[in-house]
């Protein structure tokens, strides 16, 4: 806890009281990645709903997570900011996660990870075909994109990333204003429509391949331009999919997300796989913060059913 805030000693003998007992530690070492719903930490925990959420109560009541609503869904995640939220992390540096228990939870995690990612994954297989169609329904994509290369006017882009590009209509958009495009994306369908895609406007200079967003196995500090358009919303841990953006990043490089603003659109998690229902703009600015990129001022873009926010952030030299 260099440099951190101090706690208070009735804070701190609280903080630790709540995560002295064997469940609660158990569910604090959930949180080392993402976030979790209630029903997600029963079928890990395997204990009934009351008992777990009586102890989510008590964790976050001594500050060491933060929970949040979301329509029907609330999601609970490691307290942000505060001494408690350092006091949570430094705790979490000497929980022994090759205990048995604690491993055993990780595997159930790590199921139910997958199984989400499968949903996404099915999502975009079978809807690859549709998906341009798709896209157009709730925003205006020229105005967007209108915005995307005026945000990025003043920037000489070599090297061009765009993160989950799906039928690569990113790509098209910038190819013509950079050196290199890459496009990643975990849906199979979604590539083999972007390579024709690609194939068709000649883009000679962008290429596209498998990856996940969360380990896009690039070189650090190799990319000038990052784009996350519309994808974040099926992240279980977007600071997770931004930490892995910012490392790619050169000195000066810019990282731009597009994703829809709050909304009540609930069927969107159920027929289209959505774990969001988009995103505060402060929410997304601490990711980017807690990275070390400067944000600029959002934008936002009003449509007929949702919302659209652009969030760009820079990473200064230092
Ligand atoms: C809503 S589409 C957006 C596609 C494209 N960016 C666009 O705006 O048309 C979301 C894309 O993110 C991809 N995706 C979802 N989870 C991903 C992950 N973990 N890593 C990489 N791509 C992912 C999906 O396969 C899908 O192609």
């Amino acid at each position: 806890m260099d440099g951190a805030t101090e706690i208070g000693f009735e804070r701190m003998l609280n903080a630790l009281k709540a995560v002295g007992e064997e469940t609660r530690l158990r569910i604090l070492a959930l949180f080392r990645t993402g976030e979790l719903t209630v029903t997600e930490l029963v079928t890990i925990l395997r204990q009934s709903q009351p008992r777990v959420s009586r102890h989510l109560r008590l964790l976050c009541e001594a500050g060491l997570l933060e929970r949040y609503r979301e329509g029907t869904w609330i999601f609970y995640r490691l307290a942000e900011g505060g001494p408690e939220g350092e006091l949570a992390r430094a705790i979490m540096r000497y929980i022994p996660f090759s205990a048995r228990i604690l491993q055993h939870d990780g595997e159930r995690l790590k199921e139910i990870k997958e199984d989400r990612k499968g949903r996404a994954i099915r999502y975009f297989s079978e809807n690859a075909e549709d998906w341009d169609r798709i896209r157009s329904l709730y925003v205006s994509e020229q105005e967007v994109e209108k915005i995307l290369l005026e945000v990025t006017e003043d920037m000489k882009i070599d090297d061009f990333l765009d993160v989950g590009t799906g039928t690569g209509r990113i790509l098209e958009v910038f190819a013509d204003r950079i050196g290199r495009g890459t496009g990643i994306d975990l849906s199979r369908e979604m590539l083999a429509i972007a390579r024709v895609n690609i194939e068709k406007a000649n883009l000679d200079n962008c290429q596209v391949r498998q990856g996940d967003m969360y380990d896009l196995a690039l070189s650090s500090g190799s990319m000038d331009l990052i784009l996350i358009h519309q994808v974040l919303h099926f992240a279980d841990d977007p600071s997770a999919a931004i930490r892995e953006t910012s490392r790619l990043l050169r000195q000066n490089g810019r990282v731009i997300i597009v994703d829809f603003a709050p909304h009540t659109l609930e069927y969107l998690r159920d027929e289209q796989a959505h774990r969001r229902l988009g995103f505060k703009d402060g929410e997304v600015i601490g990711w980017l913060e807690a990275v070390g990129l400067e944000s600029d001022p959002v934008i936002h873009l009003t449509g007929e059913a949702l919302d659209l926010s652009i969030w760009v952030a820079n990473k200064k030299n230092i």
